[in-house]
């Protein structure tokens, strides 16, 4: 069987991106609306994004715990589960969201066409509960000046370090993702020495060079995020964007980081916010506040495509003491897992649709 085909997460980093965090409506009718989009999604990515195939378009879909036993049961992907609040020196708190979607291209506005085409097309049966438009800041740069992103895995790094590997087989090229909302307080980050705020994150800030590991700060963003492994550093990717509105003043980094456990991200996450050792926290956090914290699980492309809108996951339909629906294909009336293709497998092979 070929492998499953993944979701672009590993895209590479565009120009502009929009964030788009739901909940599901309580209802099975809007259940069985959310598993059509999933089928939908590939084929509305291809028709917005063949309008200019040069924007590198791409969109990827996340689900959270919850979401995850309601829409698709059993077999559930391993290491899903909600996120998990740190209480340290600062709190890293866990905010609702069902569904993810984090759509990149080199042109917000295809970004935004498709982000309305989806949401359109999910209509009543989610609420939108935060959303944010993303964009480049000069040469990659953060609101606080720095060039952010450098230090990513590319290539077959890249793969290796987000996409789920045999280590949970029926999830084989699916993803982990974790997001954070950060608001910054610029006023009290420009009035720091650019040679304090350099020690804060381990870099030069105008030729972006990483300090020498002799005058690192132990409490550098980049020290506490590298986290090892039997003497292998565990990586994850990130597609940071800076976003704000002037007016509000609202300045803000929107973190997402993907992997292929949610291990990694959360043992960063720890050390930043409690500190390595306790107390030696992240200095980004003074001037950054995390206002949201959600976990998705990212199934792969080939999941997506064979998701069956009427088939509900056992659990779900028992809570509601619902009659099991029909299936709309034969085949897909035969499936055994919930939610997945008609040969109760994870319908691994041709992206195309039935008709
Ligand atoms: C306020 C939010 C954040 C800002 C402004 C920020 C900014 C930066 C910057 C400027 C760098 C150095 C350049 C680079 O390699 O990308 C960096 C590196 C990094 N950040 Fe963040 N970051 C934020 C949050 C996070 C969070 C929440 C995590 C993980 C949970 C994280 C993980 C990393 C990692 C793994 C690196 C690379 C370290 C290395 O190997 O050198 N960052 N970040």
């Amino acid at each position: 069987m070929p492998p499953a085909v993944s979701q672009p997460v590993v895209a590479k980093l565009t120009r502009a991106a929009i964030f788009l965090v739901a909940t599901i409506n309580p209802g099975q009718d809007n259940d069985v609306i959310v598993r059509q989009v999933c089928a939908d999604l590939s084929g509305l990515l291809r028709a917005v994004g063949f309008r200019d195939l040069e924007s590198r378009l791409s969109c990827v879909m996340g689900f959270g715990s919850q979401a995850w036993d309601r829409l698709f049961g059993a077999p559930r992907p391993k290491d899903l589960h909600p996120f998990r609040e740190i209480h340290g020196v600062y709190d890293a708190l866990a905010t609702p969201g069902d569904i993810l979607l984090h759509v990149r291209s080199t042109r917000m506005d295809i970004c935004f066409e498709v982000a309305s085409q989806i949401v359109s097309r999910l209509g009543g049966a989610v609420t939108v509960v935060d959303e944010v438009h993303g964009f480049k800041y000069f040469d990659d740069r953060d609101l606080l000046g720095f060039v952010d992103g450098t230090e990513n895995p590319v290539d077959q790094d890249a793969l290796d370090a987000a996409i789920i590997g045999d280590e949970d087989a029926a999830f084989a090229g699916g993803s982990y993702v974790i997001t954070q909302k950060y608001l910054h307080d610029l006023a009290r980050w420009n009035a720091k020495p650019v040679e304090e705020q350099e020690r804060i994150i381990g870099r030069a800030k105008l030729s972006d060079i990483e300090q020498d590991d002799a005058v690192k700060a132990s409490y550098a963003h980049n020290v506490l995020t590298n986290i090892e492994e039997d003497g292998r550093q565990l990586q994850i990717v990130r597609d940071n964007m800076p976003f704000g509105e002037i007016g509000k003043g609202e300045f803000g980094t929107y973190f997402i980081g993907y992997a292929r456990s949610p291990r990694p991200i959360e043992q960063m996450l720890e050390n930043m916010f409690v500190g390595l050792p306790a107390g030696n926290y992240d200095r980004l956090l003074d001037v950054s506040r995390a206002v949201t914290g959600t976990l998705f699980f990212v199934p792969s492309a080939t999941f997506l495509d064979n998701v069956s809108p009427d088939v509900a996951a056992p659990d779900a339909a028992a809570a509601v003491d619902a009659p099991t629906p029909l299936s709309t294909a034969a085949g897909k009336a035969a499936s055994r897992a919930p939610g997945l293709g008609g040969d109760g497998s994870l319908g691994i092979g041709s992206l195309k649709k039935e008709g």
